[in-house]
């Protein structure tokens, strides 16, 4: 019984640990400004961020550095009250270096009108693959605009974990038949908010309303915690030597599978009208297909949309 105990607190001690022991990088340190001018500020502790959107533009920031694999993270809190149409992304990429076959990786917060459920998307895209979304949508099991909390993304060769406050929220493993799909040449870090009317909030039918701008997006507590390329010469590769993290422990995929059951909205593995045929990594479970049913159809973004907003603002 001692022993079994003493197992469970090891493992329990490995996955809380997994994330909170990590430098902290000051954002200097860690990134540099991307567009918006004054409507990003960093606060006076060097550690954190405002972004905001109000009606001349939206804001951004990205790393310094590229990465090949890692685990990054950021504490976010949201903004508040009515935020429809209003996205803020955390999320990787490298449009700007591959325009055709980019990757991608990402946290998207949809805008939300106070006391409804918040909605967040995760997705992933492989050398230019946007025309196989592989779009998640969840709830939270708390606001995110009353507190900080911590996003997370752990990318390895073989897999990708989104993590949210320590809880694995979706695990992506690389197969082989996913082929150039799964995210594999280096990225960049970045965090935006931007005004996606469009499409974001009840597919559009909710957009960025003024009134209460500005819309302001808090960041800290940034680890960035991978092997960085040199952007010249992208053989070489450069690791943190503590880079431990590389799978999902069975304690956390209880829990993952547990929020999945409860919090998941749309998975585009049960998108019939999209993929008359489920990408070839989906794994589909007929009680989970019978409850995502209700939430059909939804509004996606454009594919890829992130960067090129990114862009958009920033030439403007
Ligand atoms: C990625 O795309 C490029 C150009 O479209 C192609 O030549 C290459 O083979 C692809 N890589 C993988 C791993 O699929």
């Amino acid at each position: 019984m001692d022993y079994l105990l003493l197992i469970l607190g090891f493992v329990f001690a490995l996955a809380s640990g997994s994330s909170t022991t990590l430098p902290i990088s000051s954002f200097d340190e860690g990134f540099s400004h991307l567009f918006g001018d004054n409507n990003m500020q960093v606060l006076k502790d060097g550690k954190s961020v405002h972004l905001s959107l109000d009606q001349r533009t939206g804001s951004g920031f990205l790393s310094h550095d590229l990465y090949l694999h890692g685990f990054f993270s950021a504490s976010i809190k949201l903004p508040a009250y009515y935020t429809a149409g209003v996205v803020v992304a955390f999320y990787m990429s490298n449009g700007d270096m591959y325009e055709k076959n980019h990757d991608e990786i990402d946290f998207e917060f949809l805008g939300n009108i106070k006391g409804k459920e918040w909605k967040i998307q995760t997705n992933v895209y492989g050398n230019g693959s946007t025309n196989v979304g592989r779009e998640e949508r969840y709830s939270l099991w708390f606001d995110p605009s009353n507190d900080f909390h911590q996003y997370s993304i752990l990318w390895t060769q073989d897999h990708i974990i989104f993590y949210v406050d320590n809880v694995a929220i979706r695990e992506i493993k690389r197969t082989e038949s996913m082929g150039g799909d799964f995210p594999s040449k280096p990225m960049t870090l970045y965090a935006t908010i931007w005004d996606a009317s469009e499409w974001a909030t009840n597919g559009g039918k909710y957009k960025v309303n003024y009134k209460y701008a500005p819309y302001v997006a808090e960041f800290s507590n940034f680890v960035l915690h991978g092997c960085t390329v040199d952007p010249i010469d992208l053989m070489s590769l450069q690791c943190d030597p503590e880079t431990s993290i590389d799978s999902i422990i069975p304690m956390e995929r209880i829990k993952m599978e547990s929020f999945r059951k409860n919090h998941m909205k749309y998975s585009y593995c049960h998108d019939k009208k999209r993929y008359t045929t489920p990408p070839s990594e989906c794994v589909v479970d007929s009680k989970e297909a019978k409850w995502l049913k209700n939430f059909n159809p939804i509004t996606l973004g454009d594919s890829g949309h992130l960067h090129h907003h990114g862009k958009r603002h920033h030439q403007s």
